[in-house]
């Protein structure tokens, strides 16, 4: 893939736990066993504002309430929740943590609109599963492609991340994606100008989500960054 734009090496980034299926596992268990005693559907990754946003931009630029739309790494499931209650009705949420998949049905409490499947978004044989014939209209990804950007080279540990796993995310979007159909992906580990070159010659920029700006030396930046891009 064309990435002659991008500003900054992942190399840069240090692996972390937040890029290992065992870590997502833990975190999903404890919210399960939380949701049952209590009843909270656990965290909202980048908060509710920015959770909203995304569905604001859904809900402003998808006039089909029937397009299929795909959450990826939804966790908890609460981007497709919210928009069920906007309307929307052919809603997959899925998620390589099978813990995950459990809290999003509870959480989701039946809800006809919504499934949930678990799928592991970096084997292109699962991705052609969920995807099915034809592909989704709409892919979301809200702080899954970070997640993924971390992962750990190495199963034993050591800071290098897992570059093919880095280049294999844009093509099971594409993969996921009917031919015009758009990703909206909101990150904190890329910037807007990264996020449009790690996906340049599969998508074309399409559009952008505001959100807070903070100022530092002089700079002025996003603490998170959404864009939708449109296959191409
Ligand atoms: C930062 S959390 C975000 C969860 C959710 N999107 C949210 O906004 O609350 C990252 C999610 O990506 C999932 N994930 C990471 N790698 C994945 C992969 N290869 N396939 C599917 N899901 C993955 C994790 O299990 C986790 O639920």
């Amino acid at each position: 893939m064309e990435d002659a734009h991008c500003t900054r090496d992942p190399a840069s980034f240090a692996a972390s736990q937040l890029g290992c299926k065992e870590h997502w596992d833990k975190v999903y268990d404890r919210e399960l066993a939380n949701f049952h005693e209590s009843g909270e559907a656990g965290e909202v990754w980048f908060g509710e504002d920015v959770a909203l946003k995304m569905v604001d931009w859904v809900c402003d630029n998808v006039s089909d309430k029937g397009a299929r739309i795909l959450d990826v790494g939804c966790g908890n499931g609460h981007l497709l929740a919210e928009l069920a209650d906007s309307g929307f009705t052919d809603l997959t949420g899925t998620d390589y943590s099978p813990q995950a998949i459990e809290l999003a049905r509870n959480v989701a409490g039946g809800s006809h609109a919504i499934r949930f499947e678990v799928q592991d978004f970096l084997d292109a044989a699962d991705v052609a599963r969920i995807a099915g014939d034809g592909g989704f209209d709409v892919v979301l990804d809200k702080g899954t492609y970070d997640a993924i950007s971390l992962k750990p080279q190495d199963a034993a540990g050591g800071p290098a991340v897992d570059q093919a796993a880095i280049d294999a995310y844009p093509q099971s979007v594409a993969a996921s994606l009917k031919d015009s159909g758009v990703f909206l992906i909101t990150s904190c580990n890329w910037t807007e100008d990264e996020l449009t070159a790690r996906f340049s010659g599969l998508f074309a920029c399409a559009g952008r989500v505001r959100h807070p700006t903070f100022r530092f030396g002089g700079a002025v930046g996003q603490t998170v960054t959404t864009i939708a891009l449109k296959k191409i």
